[in-house]
C-alpha cells in the first residue's frame, strides 16, 4: 500500500479516463489503484482482457482499476504510461502495443512500482511478471490439427496473418510451418495480411479467392479473421473449405459459438491473462513469496466434439472427502549436485508445511529407475504425480500409463521430450535457454574483445533439458560474436568430483595440442568448483588466467566468487516447492493451472557476491 497523496491525483484520472469502478464501493476507500495500459480497446479479445479485469478487480472491495487505450499507437501508450505513473499507480499492468518501442517507459516505469505484462513480452528482463501465451505452440498445434484435417492426401492451405510486425504473427506462422512441414502434400499457397481484422480479411481473401481459386483450408491467425475468411468463401459460394481460427472467446460473436455453429472447423483458445494478471498483482503488492517471472497459460483445441463432449477447459477431479489427504509422488533425479540437494530439502519441507503426503523415490541418476519409481505411484494410486526428468527422452510410455490411470503429472524443474503435450499437466522451473543466453552474454561483456576467445564448455547429464537448452542458449549468443569458440565440450554429469576429473583431462589434451584455454563455461556451479579445484592443481590461477562462468548461484559459488576464483554465476533457483505445493493443492480445488511458470532468477557477477552471500538460501 502506497502513500495517501497520490490518491488526490487519481481521482481526477478515474474520472478523465474510461475506468473500472466496481459498484457499490466508497470511490475514496480503496488502498490499491493498479493502471492498465492496454494497446487497443478494439479488438474482441483486448475487450475480453478487459472484462476478465474487472470481472476479478471486482472481488477486491480495496482496489481500483484505471484503463487507458493507447488505440494502435506507439507513443500514445508511451504517453499513456507517464500519465498512469505521475498520477501515482501502485502497480501497471501492461499489454504492449510493439515490445522493443515500449520496452524502455516500461523499464522506466519498472525502477518506480511492479509491472505486469500481458500477451507481449519486452526487450530484457526488467518487469516483474510476464503473463501470457505460447504462441508457437498455438501455430504448432494449429499446423497439428490441419495435418490431420487433410491427412495423407493433403491439400492447399492459405494462411491469413494478423498485423505485420506484431511478435504472435511471426511465432504463430513459424509453429504453423513447423508443424506442416513434414507433410509433403500440403502447401500453403497464399498468405494475406489482414491485420486481425474480420472485414479486411474478407475483402482480401475475396480477391485472392476470385483470382486464384478454391482451397481446402484457411488457417487464420485469429477467429475474427476467420470469420471474415468464411464469409468470403460464403459470398462466393464456395462450400466446403474448412477454416480453422485462434482465440476461442466464449459469447455469442466468440470462437466457440462459431464452431458449435460449424462456421469453423476448429479454434484454439488463447487466454487473455486478464483474470490471472489481477490475482498475481494482487499478490506481489501484498508482498507474496515465491512469485514467477513468467507464466505461460494453456491452450485448448475446441472443435464440435470437444465442445460437446465437455472436454473444454480443465478436466473434472475427483470428488473428495474433506478429510482427504493429498499423496503427492516425487521421483527425483538423485543427489548429483548442491542445487539438487537444496531441492529435495524444498520440495520436503513444503510439502510437510502443506500438509500434503509425499512419497519421495531418489533415482540415484539412473533414468530406468526414475521411470520405475513414476509406475509405482501409479500403482499405487497417487492423486498427483511429479518429477525432475533426469533425461528428456524416453517419457511417452510411462505417461500414457499415468494419463490412462488418470493421474495428472506435473514436471518439475526439467522437461520432457514427447509429442503428445496432454501427457503432462504443468511445468514449472528455469528457462535453461535463457541461462545459456545469460551465460554468454556475461562473458561477452566480461572479456569485450574481438580478440579470439578458446571456451571449454563443461555440460551437465547428457540429454537433460538443462545440458540441452544451457548449450543452445550460449551458442546462440556467440553466432554474433566468431572470435568466441567453444574448443571442448564434455560432460562433467552436474557432478563437482566429475567437473574435477573431466577438467584434468581436457587440461592434458589442451597442453597435448598447444591450445590455450580462455574462459570456462559449466552448466553448474558444483562442476565448475570441481574445475576450478583442477586448474589450480595445474598451476592455472582459476577467474585470473581463465574467466569461469558457471549456472546455479549456489552459496559456495559465492564463496569462490569471494575468493576470486569464480566470475560469475547465472542463478538458477531449486526453491520450487512451494510453488509446486501449491499447484497440487489448486488443482485438487478443481483450479485451472498454467501450462507452465517459469521462475524469477538473477545474474550475480563476482562484484556483488560479498553483499549478496548473506541472503543466499541454498
Ligand atoms: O536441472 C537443474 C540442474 O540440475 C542444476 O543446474 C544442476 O546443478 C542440477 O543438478
Amino acid at each position: 500500500m502506497r502513500a495517501r497523496l497520490p490518491r488526490l491525483l487519481v481521482l481526477p484520472l478515474l474520472v478523465l479516463l474510461a475506468t473500472c469502478r466496481p459498484s457499490g464501493h466508497d470511490a475514496t476507500a480503496f488502498d490499491y489503484v493498479i493502471g492498465v495500459s492496454m494497446a487497443n480497446l478494439t479488438e474482441p479479445w483486448r475487450i475480453n482482457m478487459r472484462d476478465e479485469i474487472n470481472a476479478e478487480a471486482a472481488h477486491h472491495a480495496n482496489l481500483r482499476i484505471v484503463f487507458t487505450d493507447a488505440a494502435d499507437s506507439n507513443s500514445r501508450q508511451i504517453q499513456d504510461v507517464h500519465t498512469l505513473l505521475s498520477s501515482g499507480i501502485d502497480l501497471l499492468i501492461i499489454s504492449p502495443n510493439d515490445s522493443e518501442a515500449l520496452s524502455p517507459v516500461i523499464t522506466e516505469a519498472y525502477h518506480r512500482i511492479p509491472v505486469v505484462l500481458l500477451d507481449r513480452s519486452v526487450i530484457g528482463f526488467d518487469y516483474t511478471l510476464f503473463i501470457g501465451p505460447d504462441n508457437r505452440l498455438i501455430g504448432k498445434q494449429a499446423g497439428e490439427y490441419v495435418t490431420g484435417l487433410l491427412g495423407e492426401k493433403g491439400g492447399k492451405v492459405v494462411e491469413i496473418m494478423g498485423r505485420s510486425g506484431s511478435p504472435p504473427v511471426l511465432d504463430r506462422s513459424v509453429g504453423f510451418r513447423d508443424a506442416i512441414s513434414p507433410s509433403r502434400s500440403i502447401t500453403i499457397v497464399g498468405t494475406i495480411v489482414a491485420d486481425w481484422l474480420r472485414d479486411k480479411a474478407e475483402d482480401e481473401l475475396s480477391a485472392w479467392l476470385k483470382r486464384y481459386g478454391r482451397v481446402d483450408v484457411i488457417f487464420a491467425q485469429n477467429d475474427a479473421m476467420a470469420e471474415g475468411a468464411r464469409r468470403a468463401a460464403e459470398k462466393l459460394g464456395i462450400n466446403g473449405i474448412r477454416v480453422v481460427g485462434i482465440d476461442g472467446l466464449p459469447g455469442p460473436d466468440g470462437g466457440i459459438e462459431l464452431v458449435r455453429s460449424g462456421a469453423l472447423s476448429a479454434t484454439f483458445t488463447c487466454p487473455t491473462g486478464g483474470k490471472e494478471a489481477i490475482i498475481y498483482a494482487m499478490d506481489i503488492l501484498h508482498h507474496e513469496e515465491g512469485i514467477p517471472k513468467k507464466m505461460i497459460l494453456r491452450t485448448s483445441l475446441v472443435t464440435e466434439k470437444t465442445i460437446e463432449s465437455g472436454a473444454l477447459g480443465a478436466p473434472a477431479r475427483p470428488r473428495l472427502s474433506p478429510d482427504h489427504r493429498i499423496v503427492l509422488g516425487f521421483a527425483q533425479t538423485g543427489a548429483e549436485s548442491n542445487w539438487r540437494l537444496a531441492n529435495t530439502d524444498s520440495i520436503k519441507t513444503a510439502a510437510r508445511q502443506a500438509g500434503i503426503d509425499l512419497v519421495f523415490v531418489d533415482s540415484e541418476g539412473q533414468p530406468e529407475k526414475q521411470i520405475a519409481a513414476v509406475r509405482s505411484f501409479i500403482a499405487r494410486k497417487v492423486d498427483i504425480i511429479s518429477f525432475s526428468p533426469i533425461v528428456e527422452s524416453g517419457w511417452e510410455p510411462v505417461l500414457r500409463e499415468a494419463k490412462a490411470a488418470g493421474i495428472p503429472v506435473f514436471l518439475s524443474d526439467r522437461t520432457v521430450d514427447v509429442k503428445d503435450e496432454s501427457l503432462w499437466t504443468t511445468f514449472m522451473g528455469s528457462d535453461f535457454l535463457e541461462e545459456g543466453r545469460r551465460a554468454a552474454r556475461w562473458l561477452i561483456n566480461y572479456m569485450k574483445t574481438d580478440a579470439p576467445v578458446n571456451i571449454v564448455e563443461l555440460l551437465g547429464t547428457i540429454g537433460s533439458a538443462p545440458e540441452i537448452d544451457r548449450t543452445l542458449g550460449f551458442k546462440e549468443m556467440l553466432k554474433e560474436h566468431p572470435n568466441y569458440r567453444i574448443i571442448v565440450s564434455e560432460s562433467g554429469n552436474f557432478e563437482r568430483s566429475t567437473g574435477r576429473e573431466v577438467m584434468q583431462q581436457i587440461l592434458q589434451e589442451l597442453v597435448a595440442k598447444g591450445q590455450k584455454m580462455d574462459a570456462l563455461f559449466a552448466h553448474n556451479d558444483d562442476m565448475a568448483i570441481g574445475a576450478i579445484a583442477a586448474m589450480e592443481a595445474w598451476g592455472i590461477r582459476p577467474g585470473k588466467d581463465v574467466a569461469i562462468v558457471s549456472v546455479d548461484g549456489i552459496r559456495d559459488a559465492f564463496t569462490a566468487m569471494i575468493a576470486g576464483k569464480l566470475n560469475c554465476s547465472v542463478e538458477c533457483n531449486p526453491l520450487l516447492g512451494p510453488q509446486l505445493m501449491k499447484a497440487v493443492k489448486d488443482y485438487m480445488a478443481g483450479k485451472d493451472l498454467p501450462v507452465r511458470l517459469i521462475t524469477s532468477e538473477g545474474v550475480y557477477p563476482a562484484a556483488v557476491a560479498r553483499t549478496v552471500l548473506p541472503s543466499r538460501k541454498y
